[in-house]
């Protein structure tokens, strides 16, 4: 596994470096396969650089009939609902680009119970990857929660040690609430994952995760591409607590 750790000078960095390295990895993955699967996460980070996609130096270069986004995880709302990740990202990037809606794999998270939406989203990624293997995603982007959790996995919660399914509902104590997500074995199996992590209030997390400590394992520490590459892609103020040794070596 190779990593590669980036510290953004500011936020507007980090969302031109947070796109251009979507831009990159999707046109790669179209150069050598003529296609390329992305899975996107939720929350507010992705929200600048998701609508810097739809800006035009970058919506005339992503080949966007060749690109077929699928989401990482899904809380368990309608499509519309102000919490729902696929419509923020329906608002930020796919309102605004030319990807055919055919492209766009939803979690069909308002199902119920949600055990029947991670059945029938496994089922979609099977018929798109064609196989009955593990998928290989190009590329998966993912947040960092303040207490460790990326996609919907959460420290302490069942689906992180799920090691077959391929997509889980998972159950979360802390939210009340029951989330749809990709489980370790997709993710671990991608060709690139990113993190992308921003602000102050992640400082004191992102030290914790680059920290090698034995032990407990925060879900965000287990994200080990097998045979991929691992970026982590920080702002600044996210990477204030680290060492100065840690950050010098950052590119
Ligand atoms: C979600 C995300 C989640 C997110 C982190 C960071 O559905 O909320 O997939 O894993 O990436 O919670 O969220 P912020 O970007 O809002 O800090």
């Amino acid at each position: 596994m190779i990593v590669t750790l980036t510290i953004a000078a500011d936020e507007t960095a980090f969302a031109k470096k947070a796109a251009q390295t979507v831009l990159e990895a999707v046109t790669a993955a179209v150069r050598a396969g003529g296609a390329c699967s992305v899975a996107l996460s939720g929350g507010s980070t992705p929200k600048k650089f998701l609508a810097l996609l739809a800006q035009p130096y970058y919506r005339e270069r992503v080949p966007w009939p060749q690109v077929f986004f699928f989401w990482a995880d899904e809380r368990c709302v309608p499509p519309d609902h102000p919490e729902s990740n696929y419509r923020m990202a329906e608002e930020a990037l796919f309102s605004k680009v030319p990807v055919p809606k055919s492209n766009l794999f939803r979690i069909p998270a308002e199902m119920d119970p949600p055990s029947s939406a991670a059945r029938a989203y496994e089922q979609t990624l099977r018929l798109h990857f064609k196989s009955s293997n593990l998928p290989k995603f190009d590329l998966i982007l993912l947040g960092l929660g303040e207490d460790g959790h990326t996609a919907s996995l959460f420290p302490d919660t069942p689906a992180v040690a799920e090691k077959v399914r391929w997509v889980a509902a998972n159950y979360v104590e802390k939210l009340s609430a029951y989330r749809i997500t990709l489980t370790f074995p997709v993710i671990n199996n991608a060709a690139r994952v990113v993190f992308a992590v921003g602000g102050s209030a992640k400082a004191a997390m992102m030290k914790e995760v680059l920290a090698e400590k034995t032990g407990r394992r925060l879900p965000a520490q287990m994200v080990a591409p097998v045979s991929g590459e691992l970026v982590w892609l920080v702002d600044k103020a996210a990477a204030s607590a680290w060492p100065e040794t840690v950050r010098r070596k950052a590119v």
